[in-house]
């Protein structure tokens, strides 16, 4: 493999230095919290750094950089460590930059529909924050409870409400970002419209921590709307269940969820939760999970109602309309523990594919295939509204697909059919370490010159998250 990062050596002195920055009590090398801070939720990979530091400032960071960006030690930013692709894997070693104690949401701006944060709040926490101000801050990864908002920027996290409200990069006004040289730059304004020069805003977002570590980030607010309703409809056949999403599309609705969680998913997950709430009896292949939300019920009873009816013609069977908030927090709870439920099963290995919504049906039948080819058993589940397939693969004997070339072979062909419908390779996990293999599939050679210049014109030392996204040489 091609080298990722010129490597200084991490020393004792170094060590000493950052604990006169930040106080001995933020500055760890022991065992334990190596091992705590060498895995995220990426398969079952484990890569331990030296030294694990926890900056309360943005002057901090600066510090700490500039003593690495002079020594050449590599410097791995991490949130809350609730990634699916690697990227807050400190695989170089050196230092473990975690964010968690910059955790205040500065301001709430009640006059602009703005908020002010830290990086290292929870993305929920956040989310009722301006809720209580009947704000609404839309994105939210199935991890909200335990995310931070900052991993939601470097990965630009989605989650289902994107199919109405978009992602995390539709809502990021500003952002302050330490450079690895140690510079402390803003790189917008808090405003709604900007065409000054170019956006490094949304050059940061989905960068993966390999450009500048973010410190605080102005988002935009929506107000809240005051109704939702949502509904659960089985299907006998995933493909018609995956067909019937593009024809609510078609038909002009806009849900603010559409989900789809194939019958073994939620086997797994209502077993692991102990619930009953939704029949998986074996006439049942998979379900569509769809929300509506909006200011007048009526509207949004009637929204339901012609769904409902449109999806008689793709085989629906009886659907079931959540009635009140306890059994709609009963489904989402089901939805948003699918990762975690399948995982603990052995599916161990995730793929975050994307295709045009209208060609999901030949992306999941292309799944199955492959794991008929390659001797894997597959669940899909994901956000079928945006044509965003989460794929978990069950292989009886390869639980990492990081480092394995059977693996890699079959996603490479996966990957390839998912490229030939017009998609790519990751909709909202990013590519951090274990998709870099495959950024060539979906990419010209002139395409990774260009990221890897702008990644230069950042961080030519290459300090930062090394070797995440794509080998710099
Ligand atoms: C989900 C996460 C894994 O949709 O993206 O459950
Ligand atoms: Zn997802």
């Amino acid at each position: 493999m091609a080298a990722t990062a010129v490597k200084g050596t991490l020393t004792h002195e170094h060590i000493q230095a950052f604990k006169s920055i930040l106080g001995d009590a933020f500055v760890f090398a022991d065992e334990e919290n190596l091992n705590h801070y060498g895995h995220d939720e990426t398969e079952h990979l484990l890569y331990l750094p030296e030294v694990v530091v926890k900056p309360r400032t943005a002057e901090e960071i600066s510090a700490i950089l500039k003593i690495c960006n002079k020594d050449l030690i590599p410097v791995t930013p991490r949130g809350a460590g609730t990634g699916l692709s690697g990227g807050a894997l400190p695989h170089l070693g050196g230092v473990l930059l975690s964010t968690e104690r910059m955790n205040s949401i500065l301001t709430i701006d009640e006059r602009n529909l703005q908020v002010i944060t830290e990086p290292g709040v929870i993305t929920e926490v956040l989310q009722n924050a301006v809720k209580e101000k009947g704000l609404f801050y839309p994105p939210d990864p199935s991890s909200r409870g335990s995310c931070f908002i900052g991993g939601n920027i470097a990965e630009n996290s989605g989650g289902p409400k994107a199919v109405k409200y978009g992602v995390v990069k539709d809502y990021v006004l500003n952002l302050e970002v330490v450079l690895p040289n140690g510079e402390i730059i803003w790189t917008g304004a808090n405003v709604l419209k900007n065409s000054t020069g170019y956006n490094l805003t949304q050059l940061v977002v989905g960068s993966e921590g390999t450009l500048g570590i973010v410190t605080k980030i102005v988002l935009k607010l929506i107000p809240f709307p005051k109704y939702d309703l949502l509904m659960l409809v089985p299907f006998a056949s995933l493909e018609k269940a995956s067909e019937a999403v593009s024809a609510i599309f078609r038909a002009g609705f806009v849900p603010s969820a559409l989900e789809l969680v194939e019958i073994d998913a939620l086997k797994i997950v209502s077993k692991m939760v102990d619930s009953t709430a939704v029949p998986v009896d074996d006439s049942i292949a998979a379900h569509l999970i769809i929300e509506v939300d909006g200011n007048n019920m009526e509207v949004l009873m009637s929204q339901m109602e012609s769904i409902a009816e449109l999806l008689t013609q793709f085989d629906a069977g009886e659907v079931f309309f959540a009635d009140d908030a306890q059994q709609k927090a009963e489904l989402w709870k089901l939805r948003r523990r699918v990762a975690e439920a399948v995982k603990t099963s052995g599916y161990t290995i995730e793929e975050d594919t994307v295709v045009p919504r209208a060609e999901l049906p030949v992306l999941i039948k292309g799944v199955k295939e492959l794991g008929k080819q390659y001797g894997f058993h597959a669940v899909c589940y994901g956000h079928a509204g945006d044509g965003n397939l989460h794929i978990r693969i069950n292989h009886p004997t390869i639980k990492n697909s990081h480092g394995n070339a059977e693996m890699t072979h079959a996603l490479r062909a996966l990957f390839e059919l998912v490229k030939s419908l017009g998609g790519t390779i990751s909709g909202e996990h990013g590519i951090g370490l274990i998709q870099k293999p495959y950024m060539a599939t979906v990419f010209r050679d002139a395409n990774l010159h260009i990221m890897r210049e702008i990644k230069k014109a950042f961080d030519p030392n290459n300090i930062l998250n090394a070797g995440k996204i794509f080998d710099l040489n």
